[in-house]
């Protein structure tokens, strides 16, 4: 179910913050990073993935197909072509244009959205409380060619652990790495910590020690019993909910309440 709800997402070419129409590199050159984990702990990922529409269905292939946890760049494209996936071109017209409009100025600062986030994270958890989780993005428009974020490291943009829950993050990468971001969110909820207030206290250790003015991360959480929630460091990130009685669209609280320091 995350695979397939994330390839949604990928494979829409008006979304510039993953898989097709992804925002390049400063050399113009679309690079994926994506991982998936299930309930058993088991766990497959690839990164500076070129020229595959949807970088979660190799990191699945990864998990279930060899004896490995990561595949990168060239080595995840030829298992991905071994596996039947097709060549793709991932520049669309659009985000080519926006990328020779970068290069006028080439500055470069981490670009974050600041309407939503650069990143789709899934969670899903089924009847008898098994729980997978996923995670895909293109990553931070204008990276350096090579750079590779959270999103496909296992404990940074996603972890699961069927005994207490999941949790999956999205924002500026390099700030979630350091902290472990979604592994530190699910050891606060083992230590009986719920979601939304897991989320916040791994926030608050973000803005203890890094420089976090105009950087945004959202973090997500799910515990066993389903219970779920969310925390920002600036407003503007939200997730969807969906369960067998609705289907919602729910704000995040954040630390800042505006994006004004
Ligand atoms: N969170 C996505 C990235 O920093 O690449």
């Amino acid at each position: 179910a995350v695979e397939q709800g994330v390839r949604v997402v990928e494979s829409d070419p008006n979304n510039t913050s993953v898989g097709l129409g992804g925002l390049p590199d400063r050399e113009g050159i679309v690079t994926l990073d994506a991982c998936i984990m299930n309930a058993n702990g088991d766990c497959g990922a690839v990164c500076m993935l070129e020229n595959i529409e949807n970088p979660i269905s190799v990191a699945r292939k990864v998990m279930e197909e060899t004896p490995h946890v990561m595949l990168a760049g060239e080595g995840a494209f030829n298992f991905a072509i071994q596996q039947g996936f097709k060549a793709t071109k991932l520049l669309t017209d659009s985000s080519k244009a926006a990328w020779e409009k970068w290069l006028e100025e080439a500055k470069y600062k981490p670009i974050i959205n600041v309407e939503n986030h650069d990143t789709i994270g899934m969670l899903a958890i089924d009847d008898n409380g098994e729980m997978a989780g996923a995670c895909t993005t293109s990553g931070l428009a204008y990276k350096m060619h090579g750079r590779v974020g959270d999103s496909p490291i296992i404990g940074a943009g996603l972890f699961i652990d069927s005994d207490v829950g999941g949790a999956v993050a999205t924002g500026l990468g390099e700030s979630i790495i350091k902290v472990v971001g979604s592994h530190a969110v699910v050891e606060l909820m083992r230590s009986g910590v719920k979601p939304a207030e897991a989320c916040r206290q791994v926030i608050l250790r973000v803005i203890k020690k890094q420089e976090w003015e105009n950087i945004q991360i959202g973090l997500l959480a799910m515990d066993k019993e389903g219970n779920v929630g969310g925390y920002s460091i600036y407003p503007g990130f939200n997730y969807a909910l969906a369960n067998k009685k609705s289907n919602q669209l729910i704000d995040t609280k954040s630390y800042k309440k505006t994006w004004a320091n």
